[in-house]
């Protein structure tokens, strides 16, 4: 029998719409249709229509992924009976499931053989009746906001060949024993809280091609028998282990065997010693990540022999010596990181230009000298980032005048003198979104037009320069703004109000004076001021309404001529928040503070010591499973301590705004008297 089905295959949002509607309007009377697949059209946040439940029932296949459908997913899907497949997934959970119809859906659907629901919002337990749904072969639910002990049984359906679960940070299970009837292909629990030992019976999961544990909580030993699995091709374990487990470092020797890889990530796995051998037998590799681990000596000159390569991930390690030249004979190499080492000598970089392919390159803080001639624009290739920190440059790099597709550029902590030139910044105005320049001596911009002039910017990194006037007007599109320690002059610009997604101002150490202005309490994405050590005043309050600054997780005002009255500041109110980390006990000095609220949300450690900490009720501090205290359930250990540094801003990337967004600190003032913080953070 034929089955009859349909495709729309890249419709207008329109065209994509009157086909399903016509189709439903079709088939009302007679359910013909056995395929549907409408995937990787533009739907434009409709919902899916129910009545695809009642009027569709013959269908075995219904493939809505990628088409930008919205809402709940109907409950009368579960009435399509005969399908053996059903793919909702979807790239940025627009989709909403319950448990309670996943659970119908897996009872009635008893032919269902592929499930995919990647990226759909279920946020709930995994259904214990998955583990009947015997003729499952292909299960994914990455990043559905699940959470829970994973049922067991799901790793036992005996025609299950691709189980992919990644992105579900609070699911939990240690892995069970396996037995050579297994018939996975494809397993992929990667950033979930799976923990315990990877068992030997790893090694019966004969047939496995993909099998990716990164950022797991697993001990950190690891069973040699999975060198057994000869098919393996792509093989991730970048931060598989439980670093409280200590820093054990294990063998990957038994790598060495598994020759088809094109995939290695052992990123972070405590590796120590020499260079690993063994990754000379790997010739099909494309992607070799080594970084974070404690790997010394040179860069072998047998890398070479690796020609496939497209990614290289060394950064922080030990490694030392010059980057060998055989190093350029990597033909395909595209993303090349060699950041963070002790690597040394002059780096003649024209070289680069050998990589035809490069799109990325990363030597920052080494010991290396680059050195780049004048004349050598026009044969290196375009790059989409470039970080040459710590790299003993004295000037601009005149090539940056043809990078006309760079989106990340990073040269602090170089000499770079002056002001900033013109015709650097005309090749980027509409591509760069992050500008690091940290820590040289420059001056200012060269013909500065008033407002900077990339237009996409996010990032932008001028802290530790000899920068003066007033501080520059960053785009719309600015999330981090730092520029700190200059000597910019004058008062912060109104204009600043319009920064809608502004997340960090960091000012601290200029000479900025004046009033802030009122409006920056209302800028709903601020998570983070800084404004130490500057000339501003003014009378800092009870905030007016909770709504002010209503995400701010860290503030710091210190040393400037801040006044207000002490009664006023009494309360810190950070409950249901998603704050993680520890309280720092520096906040024990707020001794006026009256209230505090940190109930319900992710901290943990001890309550620090201080009189009025122990006057506050226990229910300030519940909801937190991990905080601990002598009037808590949960006692503290000895080896607790209460005291962590700050984090530090200058040192993150703008990938790490949201790590820092997620952690908070109230900066207590130098001199007392002249200084009340008030925060209050609304709920989120
Ligand atoms: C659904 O369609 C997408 C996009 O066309 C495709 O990649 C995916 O494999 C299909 N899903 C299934 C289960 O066939
Ligand atoms: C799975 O099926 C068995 C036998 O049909 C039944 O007894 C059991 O309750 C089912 N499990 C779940 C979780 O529904
Ligand atoms: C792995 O292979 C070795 C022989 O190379 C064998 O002794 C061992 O039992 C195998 N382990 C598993 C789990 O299959
Ligand atoms: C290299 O691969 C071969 C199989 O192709 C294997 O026999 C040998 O043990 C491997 N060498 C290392 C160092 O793992
Ligand atoms: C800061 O500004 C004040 C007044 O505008 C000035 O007197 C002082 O010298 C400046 N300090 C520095 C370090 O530039
Ligand atoms: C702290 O906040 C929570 C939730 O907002 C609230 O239920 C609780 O009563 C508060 N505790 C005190 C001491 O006000």
């Amino acid at each position: 029998m034929v089955e009859r089905g349909v495709t729309v295959v890249h419709g207008t949002v329109s065209s994509a719409m009157r086909t399903l509607a016509m189709l439903l309007v079709l088939t009302s009377e007679a359910a013909v249709f056995m395929r549907l697949d409408l995937s990787d059209n533009d739907f434009d946040g409709s919902e899916i229509p129910y009545r695809l439940g009642h009027d569709l029932t013959s269908l075995t296949y219904l493939n809505l992924s990628y088409s930008a459908f919205f809402g709940q997913i109907p409950s009368e899907i579960s009435k399509l009976s005969k399908l053996s497949t059903l793919d909702l997934s979807s790239y940025s959970s627009h989709l909403k499931w319950t448990k309670r119809n996943l659970r119908s859906l897996v009872q009635n659907l008893t032919n269902i053989k592929k499930l995919h629901l990647r990226e759909v919002d279920i946020y709930s337990t995994v259904p214990d009746i998955l583990v009947n749904a015997s003729s499952l072969t292909s299960l994914q639910l990455d990043n559905c906001g699940l959470y829970g002990e994973f049922p067991v049984g799901i790793f036992h359906l005996p025609n299950l060949e691709a189980l992919y679960v990644s992105y579900n940070s609070d699911l939990t299970r240690y892995f069970p024993t396996f037995n050579k009837c297994n018939v996975f292909k494809k397993l992929d629990i990667a950033s979930t809280n799976f923990f315990g030992q990877l068992p030997t019976s790893l090694g019966n999961l004969h047939s496995l091609i993909v099998f990716a544990i990164s950022s797991c909580n697993f001990h950190p030993n690891v069973p040699s028998s999975i060198g057994n699995l000869t098919q393996l091709s792509y093989l991730s374990m970048y931060s598989f282990n439980d670093v409280s487990k200590g820093k054990l470092s294990v063998s990957f020797s038994w790598v060495g065997k598994l020759t088809k890889l094109y995939h290695l990530s052992l990123g972070d796995t405590n590796i120590k010693g020499e260079f690993l051998s063994f990754v000379s037998n790997l010739t099909q590799l494309e992607y070799l990540d080594l970084a974070a681990n404690e790997i010394s000596g040179q860069i072998p000159s047998w890398l070479m022999k690796l020609t496939q390569l497209t990614t290289l991930t060394l950064g922080d390690n030990n490694l030392q010596g010059p980057i060998p030249r055989s190093l350029f004979q990597l033909k395909n190499l595209e993303y090349l990181f060699l950041s963070s080492n002790n690597l040394s000598g002059l780096v003649e970089f024209d070289q680069f230009s050998k990589l035809k392919k490069l799109k990325s390159l990363d030597l920052s803080n080494n010991l290396l000298s680059v050195e780049i001639r004048n004349d050598l624009s026009a044969t290196l290739p375009k790059l989409e980032t470039l970080a040459l920190g710590f790299c003993n440059l004295t000037e601009f790099p005149k090539f940056l005048k043809n990078q006309s597709e760079l989106t990340k550029l990073d040269l602090s902590r170089n000499y770079i003198h002056g002001p900033i030139p013109k015709w650097f910044w005309n090749a980027t105005i509409e591509t760069l979104l992050t500008l690091r320049l940290y820590d040289n001596f420059l001056t200012g911009f060269d013909q500065y037009p008033g407002i900077l002039p990339w237009t996409n910017m996010i990032f932008l990194g001028l802290g530790f320069n000899m920068l003066q006037g007033p501080p520059p007007i960053p785009p719309q599109s600015i999330k981090l703004y730092d520029v700190e320690n200059n000597e910019y002059t004058g008062e912060i610009s109104p204009l600043f109000c319009n920064f809608n997604n502004l997340q960090v101002l960091e000012l601290s150490n200029n000479n900025l004076s004046g009033m802030l202005p009122q409006c920056l309490g209302a800028l709903p994405e601020l998570r983070i001021l800084i404004l130490r050590s500057n000339g501003f005043h003014g009378v800092i309050g009870k905030p007016a309404t909770k709504h002010e600054f209503p995400n701010l997780r860290i503030i710091d005002l210190s040393n400037n001529g801040f006044s207000g009255d002490l009664a006023a500041l009494e309360s810190l109110d950070l409950s249901q928040n998603q704050l993680s980390g520890r309280i720092l006990s520096n906040l024990a000095q707020l001794t006026f503070l009256a209230y505090f609220n940190v109930s319900h949300n992710y901290l943990s450690g001890p309550i620090p010591l201080g009189e009025q900490f122990n006057t506050f009720q226990e229910d300030s501090y519940e909801g937190n499973s991990g905080l601990c205290g002598m009037y808590l359930p949960k006692k503290c250990e000895d080896s607790e301590s209460s005291t962590r540094p700050p984090p530090s801003i200058v040192e993150e990337d703008e990938d790490s705004v949201f790590q820092i967004a997620l952690d908070w600190y109230v900066v207590v003032p130098g001199v007392v008297s002249g200084l009340i913080v008030g925060v209050v953070v609304g709920n989120i």
